[in-house]
């Protein structure tokens, strides 16, 4: 690794998908700069690795769009991931305040954009930009309204970015990992629960499931019958098939 080697920028990287691709590149060599909004699971990674260095910033403001620019400072950048990206808020979409889908939006769909638009003008000409996307850009599933927005959001940016760049040589790229164990997947897995419980013993949890799926009382009646009213277990079926 020389000062000169282009960095390659990854939002999410203290944990998951992030962590895993940061930890790669570091360990053939490639200078990193590893984003994510908690300093600690970063400073983790940053020990083991000399070729990682971080930035605790949230994508999502401003001043954290700033504070990435600022470390990045004078580098040429190689590789722009993003793969910063939340679940919530879950539960029926009519249900969620404007706030909560705003602030959703503004992780996942907002910043990979501003983010290209801060950092485009620093990447080497072969340089490579890449969003994290998911199935269920694909399919609207029940209780999982923000999240499908804003990945089938993201997908569209993707598509229109591929246009507009058609003419440069940095390339842009949409993945869809699969189902791939990490914290996020905990998350699912924690928010399932209380209606496998549900499921398998018949005795009803409304109140784990509404407050673990942000649904109200009610609409734990329809759990009984089947999978309707059950946004989670409706993501997984849908997610895991
Ligand atoms: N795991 C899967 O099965 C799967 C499937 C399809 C797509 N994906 C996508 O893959 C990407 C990575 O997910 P993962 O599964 O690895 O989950 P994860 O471990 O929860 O990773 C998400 C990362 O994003 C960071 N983050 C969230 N909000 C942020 C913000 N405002 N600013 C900066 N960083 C932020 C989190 O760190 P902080 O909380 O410290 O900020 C965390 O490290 C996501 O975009 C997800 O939608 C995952």
């Amino acid at each position: 690794m020389t000062m000169t080697d282009p960095l390659n920028v990854i939002t999410g990287a203290g944990t998951g998908i992030g962590r895993a691709l940061a930890l790669r590149w570091a360990e053939q060599g490639r200078p990193v700069l590893a984003i994510g909004r908690r300093r600690e699971p970063l400073e983790a990674i940053a020990k083991t690795q000399p070729a990682i260095r971080l930035c605790a910033a949230d994508v999502s403001t401003e001043s954290g769009q700033a504070a990435i620019e600022a470390a990045v400072g004078d580098s040429s950048v190689g590789t722009l991931i993003h793969n910063a990206g939340v679940l919530e808020p879950v539960g029926p979409l009519l249900d969620q305040s404007a706030e909560a889908i705003r602030a959703h939006l503004a992780i996942n769909l907002e910043a990979p954009i501003a983010l290209t638009g801060r950092l485009k003008p620093r990447m080497v000409a072969d340089g490579r930009i890449m969003h994290l996307s998911s199935g269920a850009a694909h399919r609207g599933l029940p209780g999982w309204g923000a999240y499908c927005i804003s990945k089938a959001a993201l997908s569209m940016a993707y598509a229109v970015l591929s246009e507009e760049l058609a003419e440069s040589s940095v390339q842009i790229a949409s993945l869809r990992p699969g189902v791939v164990d990490t914290p996020m997947q905990s998350l699912i897995r924690a928010l399932l629960m209380p209606w496998l419980i549900c499921r398998v013993t018949g005795i009803a949890q409304p109140s784990g499931i509404s407050a673990s799926t942000g649904m109200r009382s009610s609409s734990h009646r329809a759990m009984g019958g089947g999978l309707v009213g059950c946004p989670t277990a409706l993501f997984l079926m849908h997610y895991l098939t």
